[in-house]
C-alpha cells in the first residue's frame, strides 16, 4: 500500500502544479474558486473538497496527459480474438494508459490541457483509466484523489506560485513504471497576501 501510493501522488501533484504553472488562466480560476467557497480565513479542509469542481478538473486533466502509471500489464487467462487479432492463452499484454489518454479519436485536442473538458460532459471522466480496470484497479483510487486534492488545494490557496524566469516548465517524462518528470519541477512560491494572518495562527 506504501509502495503504491507515495509516488503515484506525489508525481501527480507535481505534474498538476507544472501545468498550472504553464497554464496562469487555470491556476487563477482554481484559486477564485478556493477563493470563493473557502476564503481565506481558514484552510481548505476535506468538507470543502465537493466544493472544488473546477480543481477536480484540473486533477482529472492532468492524470488524462500525465497517467501515473503509464502502461499497465496483464496476461490473457483464456485464448481469445481482440479487434480480429488472435490473442493465445498465457499472452503479456501492454496496457498503454498514456496512449489512450491522447488519443485524438476518443479526445479533443487530445494533447492541450484543458480542464473545462470535463464540465461539458461528466462522462468525459468514464474514459480515464488512470486507476487501471476489473478486478486489479487501484484499491486507493478514493483516497488517491482526496489526498491529491487537499494537498493541491492548500499550496494553491496558502502561497502565490511564480515559474522561474520567462520560460515554461518543461514537461518532459521519464520513462518507467512510474511517469516522473525529467526536469523536477522548481517553482518561486511566497504566501499568498490575504492568507498571512491565517498562516501566521499556524506557527
Ligand atoms: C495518483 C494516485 C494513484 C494512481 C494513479 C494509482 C494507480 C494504480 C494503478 C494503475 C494500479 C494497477 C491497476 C490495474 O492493474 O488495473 C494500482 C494498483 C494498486 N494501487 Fe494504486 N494508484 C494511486 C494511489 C494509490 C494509493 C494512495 C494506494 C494506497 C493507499 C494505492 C494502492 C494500490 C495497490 C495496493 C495496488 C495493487 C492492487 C492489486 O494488484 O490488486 N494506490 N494503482
Amino acid at each position: 500500500m506504501l509502495v503504491a501510493g507515495t509516488d503515484t501522488t506525489t508525481i501527480t501533484i507535481e505534474w498538476a502544479m507544472s501545468l498550472l504553472l504553464n497554464h496562469p488562466k487555470a491556476m487563477h480560476k482554481a484559486r477564485a474558486e478556493i477563493e470563493a467557497n473557502v476564503g481565506h480565513d481558514r484552510l481548505v479542509n476535506e468538507s470543502d473538497l465537493p466544493n472544488l469542481s473546477y480543481l477536480h478538473n484540473v486533477i482529472n486533466e492532468t492524470w488524462r496527459l500525465f497517467p501515473s502509471i503509464p502502461v499497465m500489464p496483464r496476461e490473457s487467462a483464456d485464448d481469445c480474438t481482440i479487434s480480429g487479432f488472435h490473442i493465445p492463452k498465457g499472452t503479456m499484454m501492454l496496457l498503454n494508459v498514456w496512449t489512450i489518454h491522447r488519443d485524438e479519436k476518443v479526445w479533443e485536442n487530445a494533447t492541450s490541457f484543458i480542464p473545462e473538458r470535463f464540465e461539458r460532459d461528466g462522462a468525459e471522466a468514464n474514459k480515464l483509466f488512470m486507476f487501471g480496470g476489473g478486478r486489479r484497479t487501484c484499491p486507493g483510487a478514493f483516497s488517491a484523489r482526496r489526498v491529491v486534492t487537499l494537498a493541491l488545494a492548500s499550496l494553491i490557496q496558502s502561497f502565490e506560485w511564480e515559474r522561474i524566469g520567462q520560460e515554461a516548465v518543461n514537461l518532459a517524462e521519464q520513462p518507467g513504471l512510474h511517469m516522473s518528470m525529467v526536469h523536477p519541477l522548481e517553482a518561486l512560491c511566497k504566501p499568498h497576501h490575504a492568507m498571512i494572518p491565517t498562516l501566521n495562527k499556524l506557527l
